[in-house]
């Protein structure tokens, strides 16, 4: 694949004691700007080449979140994981510096102890998919420790009509709770935590800027809607964290083992991405 080279940008932000104060009581927050206008046309070119890539419907390309695993059909929530292994320039983006800068504030640690990947979401215009509200570590190896967050930059304005973040405060201190596959498809990748009406009455919106994001940690319950917009919805998402641990007291996410055979085959797929690419 070939790109026009990365445009210099020199652009730095960060957050002080009031930000760090809300994220920690909210477990989500807004930034108004990580990166310039320019890499962010940059990063669209980038992101629009590998979403026309056919999909694989597999974790080593694009897959649908929405659809049984290994659906190739035109995605109607594509998702690409790692596109930092096809596109390392990415690394060298403002918006990944800043990222980096903001995430190692927020987890409490020196920026050289924060690991990170990226992956894509990506909702075409007037798409019907919403991704229904979910934590991210559902998703995750319950035998293992977090200490993660997502760091989410659309590469438009986020509105509510094409479908930016939706948070509920305070959710990120809970436990992961209970999920189940979208439409409990054990052949769906997606994930919807159970009961989503009674746990999101305080849900709160967060429209964004172009070249804004949010940020959410690994517990936070999140969503975000259909596309009701005449243009794509474009979703950069990268995610930082320190080195995970063995957890001393292990859980079952019952969830996964209902997804069957699919799981096995999904996590030995993603070890595969992940080795390749030298990543988390
Ligand atoms: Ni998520």
């Amino acid at each position: 694949m070939q790109f026009r080279p990365l445009p210099a940008a020199s652009f730095e932000t960060d957050i002080g004691e009031n930000e760090i104060t809300f994220y920690s009581e909210n477990g989500y927050l807004s930034v108004p700007r990580v990166t310039t206008d320019e890499e962010l046309a940059w990063l669209r070119e980038v992101y629009d080449q590998l979403l026309a890539m056919a999909p694989t419907g597999y974790l080593d390309g694009i897959f649908d979140l929405s659809r049984p695993y290994g659906t190739t059909d035109v995605p109607k929530l594509g998702q690409l994981l790692l596109p930092e292994r096809l596109v390392p320039q990415i690394r060298q983006t403002v918006f990944w510096r800043n990222a980096h800068r903001i995430a190692s504030r927020l987890l409490g640690v020196t920026p050289t102890k924060v690991e990170s990947w990226g992956h894509l979401i990506f909702k075409g215009a007037d798409s019907p998919a919403e991704t229904p509200w979910h934590q991210d570590e559902a998703y995750w190896d319950p035998t293992q420790e977090y200490s993660e967050l997502s760091i989410w930059i659309p590469l438009q304005a986020a509105t509510l009509e094409n479908g930016c973040m939706q948070f509920v405060p305070g959710t990120h201190r809970q436990e992961v709770l209970p999920h189940h596959p979208i439409g409990n498809d054990p052949r769906i990748i997606g994930l919807e935590v159970d009961d989503p009406e009674r746990l999101t009455a305080g849900a709160v919106a967060c429209p964004i800027p172009a070249g804004g994001a949010t940020v959410h940690h690994s517990r936070m319950l999140h969503y975000t809607s259909p596309n009701r917009s005449d243009g794509p919805r474009r979703a950069y998402i990268l995610t930082f964290g320190t080195p995970r641990r063995q957890r001393a007291v292990p859980r079952r996410f019952y969830w996964q083992e209902q997804q069957q055979t699919k799981w096995q085959e999904r996590h030995e797929a993603a070890k595969a991405v992940r080795e390749k690419s030298g990543g988390m």
